[in-house]
């Protein structure tokens, strides 16, 4: 007998794809497929009570401009940016309070996804937490706050799907456009550490695990 698959399914398959799979990005850079799909609720239910301690707010560029993206950090440090500059400190300036400390699901799953791309000594103390609504984006950057190079990023996808844009050393090089669903997970480091990327206008929709946004876990070793 043939098995013939309807294309209603093959639409099935691209709708809920939870495969695991590894897509080669650059030289050091790759997108584990649905690598954080199965841990989804769980890094939801860790993410709620940061937030408790570590609301979301916009932040303001040193230019003066505020960042459509939402923030917040867990770990040893965090990402902030104000009026003085860019910079890793150890408390949350809303609050004057160290950041809540990193979930072990957290570390867990951005341990394992740098070993699955090739990086079995990450040890992030630094997770940056990006909230995108329908609008909000994040034009290209490399991440340079760090103290060094030497550990990737591991940057992990949940909710509504966004634009990935990522590039190479130089800003002029122009950027590959990969859709990043929840559950992706993009790892860069050695060659690629300091790519140019950035997060396209998200579109509008409803997602059942995030609702309205998409949210957006960045692991970085970061002291
Ligand atoms: C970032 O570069 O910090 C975030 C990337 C993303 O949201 O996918
Ligand atoms: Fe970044």
């Amino acid at each position: 007998m043939r098995i013939v698959k309807s294309p209603t399914a093959d639409l099935f398959d691209s709708l809920a794809d939870t495969r695991q799979r590894t897509e080669p990005l650059a030289e050091g850079a790759a997108i584990l497929r649905a690598f954080a799909t199965a841990d989804a609720p769980t890094l939801m239910a860790s993410l709620q009570e940061i937030l408790a301690a570590a609301p979301f707010r916009h932040m303001t560029t040193p230019g003066g401009f505020r960042m459509s993206v939402a923030m917040t950090n867990c770990g040893a440090a965090g990402w902030v940016t104000d009026l003085t500059g860019y910079r890793y400190d150890r408390t949350d300036p809303l609050s004057g309070l160290a950041w809540p400390p990193m979930p072990q699901p957290f570390m867990r799953l951005a341990t394992t996804a740098a070993a699955a791309a090739g990086f079995p000594e990450f040890e992030p103390d630094s997770c940056l937490i990006n909230r995108y609504d329908p609008g909000a984006r994040l034009s290209l950057h490399q991440d340079r706050n760090e103290r060094s190079d030497a550990a990737p990023i591991v940057s992990v996808s949940l909710g509504l799907p966004a634009v990935f844009l990522f590039g190479g050393a130089k800003r002029k090089e122009r950027p590959r456009r990969v859709l990043l669903a929840s559950g992706d997970v993009v790892v860069w480091g050695g060659p690629s550490r300091m790519a140019f990327h950035g997060v396209a206008a998200l579109a509008e929709g409803n997602h059942p695990l995030t609702g309205l946004h998409r949210i957006n876990l960045t692991f970085r070793q970061a002291l």
